[in-house]
């Protein structure tokens, strides 16, 4: 059973690599050229629930990226033998050509000097006031024109730095934050509360902050809208989800669990700003620490190495001591396609978040835990207790 009315999809960073993967492999699974591997909305008990069909998704968004467009974007990342290959970018191409109209602007308030990386000048110098204005009426006018019945909006952008400042904010209500903080509020966040005020769903795939800040959460509640976030549980990060409990469970004892993480794509290099890079560790690092309740050795460190692009490699060495104080060693290394991990989570996370918006669902959605490193509210850490929690929801079908 699916849903015939027809959702609006918002990207807030629509030509990154996730994004690319997301539209040019929409168009792919419409036309019957790839299969759909990787989505777990189309597994059982799932498939019981009343989701959006992938045909009735319409894609729009906001990206600051000024040299190129959804089709170039896409050959660029098959040129470097990243998830899409150039057949599939060629058979897909009137769709990422029709995108391209509903692309707007990224949001030029809330930048800091790593932006320049992104190709853009003077970033950070709009009014932050006018920009979130100007967003909000760019995703209501997205809405309009296609008349949609919903839409669900998702920060697909750059990792952003994240303020102490900010999130220890005495300011609840978003006006009031906005008028304390302007200037230092983060892109992101102007998004977030622009999406919100536009009475979308908000999924935060990123590590950047919005979800942290009260006054992001307030609107959320005082809209009635449902959130999910954040920084989406692709690779490295789902491993130690799985493997941190096992340890528990069989009562070995972790001494050190070292994580090493290379990375060459537009993601690893805003990540080698250190602000940026602090934004991604805190998630990281905090999912192991959450696991075992005693101190164990652990450092996460990320680099950029050019030359790997979207192949992101992973390598863990966790020492642990069994019987009689026994000390034995895991090593693993992952290495995977980053976004085409990612791409198929975050339909999921639109399909879901679109349904939880036709019901009126409203505040965090407690049932995709299991998508994120650092999920909202008070759920497991492991994965299994986090399946387990999206399973009870299909029992609402
Ligand atoms: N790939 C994964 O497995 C994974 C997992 C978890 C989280 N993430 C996060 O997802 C995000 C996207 O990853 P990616 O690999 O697609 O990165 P990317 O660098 O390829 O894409 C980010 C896009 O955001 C755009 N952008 C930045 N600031 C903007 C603004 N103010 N307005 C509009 N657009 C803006 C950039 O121009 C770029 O096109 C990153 O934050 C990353 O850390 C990725």
């Amino acid at each position: 059973m699916q849903s015939e009315q027809r959702t609006g999809v918002w990207i807030f960073g629509a030509l990154g690599s996730i994004a690319t993967h997301v539209l040019a492999g929409t168009a792919a699974i419409r036309r019957g050229l790839a299969p759909r591997r990787g989505l777990v909305t189309d597994m059982a008990p799932l498939t019981t629930l009343d989701l959006p069909g992938l045909d009735n998704l319409v894609f729009g968004g906001h990206e600051l990226r000024p040299d190129t467009d959804p089709l170039g974007a896409a050959r660029e990342i098959a040129s470097r033998r990243g998830g899409l290959t150039r057949e599939l970018v060629d058979a897909v191409e009137p769709e990422l050509i029709a995108v391209a109209a509903d692309l707007r602007p990224g949001c030029r308030a809330g930048l800091g000097a790593w932006a320049a990386s992104l190709g853009v000048d003077s970033p950070g110098d709009a009014d932050p006031v006018a920009e979130t204005a100007r967003m909000r009426a760019d995703i209501l006018e997205f809405r309009a024109r296609h008349g949609l019945d919903r839409v669900v909006a998702v920060n697909l952008a750059s990792t952003e730095p994240v303020s102490a400042a900010l999130l220890g904010s005495q300011a609840t209500g978003w006006d009031s934050f906005l008028a304390a903080h302007g200037p230092d509020i983060p892109a992101s966040v102007l998004f977030s509360a622009a999406a919100l005020q536009a009475g979308c769903a908000l999924v935060n795939f990123t590590p950047s902050p919005a979800l942290d800040l009260a006054p992001i959460r307030a609107l959320a509640l005082a809209q009635g809208l449902p959130i999910c976030g954040k920084d989406g549980k692709t690779g490295e990060t789902l491993l130690k989800s799985v493997l941190g409990p096992m340890f528990f469970a069989r009562n070995l004892r972790v001494l050190s669990w070292e994580s090493f993480n290379l990375l060459g794509n537009r993601d690893g290099q805003v990540l080698a700003h250190e602000g940026n890079k602090k934004s991604k560790l805190a998630g990281k690092s905090d999912l192991l620490r959450n696991v075992f309740d005693y101190p164990f050795h652990g450092e996460v460190h990320i680099d950029y190495v050019p030359s790997l692009d979207d192949w992101k490699t992973a390598w863990n060495l966790i020492h642990f001591e069994g019987f009689l104080g026994t000390r034995m060693m895991l090593q693993f290394t992952w290495q995977g396609c980053d976004s085409a991990l990612a791409a198929p989570l975050v339909l999921d996370l639109v399909r879901l978040a679109d349904l939880a918006l036709r019901r009126g669902e409203s505040g965090p959605m407690l049932h995709t835990a299991a998508f994120f490193k650092a999920p909202l509210g008070q759920v497991p850490v492991d994965l299994a207790g986090q399946m387990a929690l999206l399973a009870e929801y299909a029992k609402t079908a």
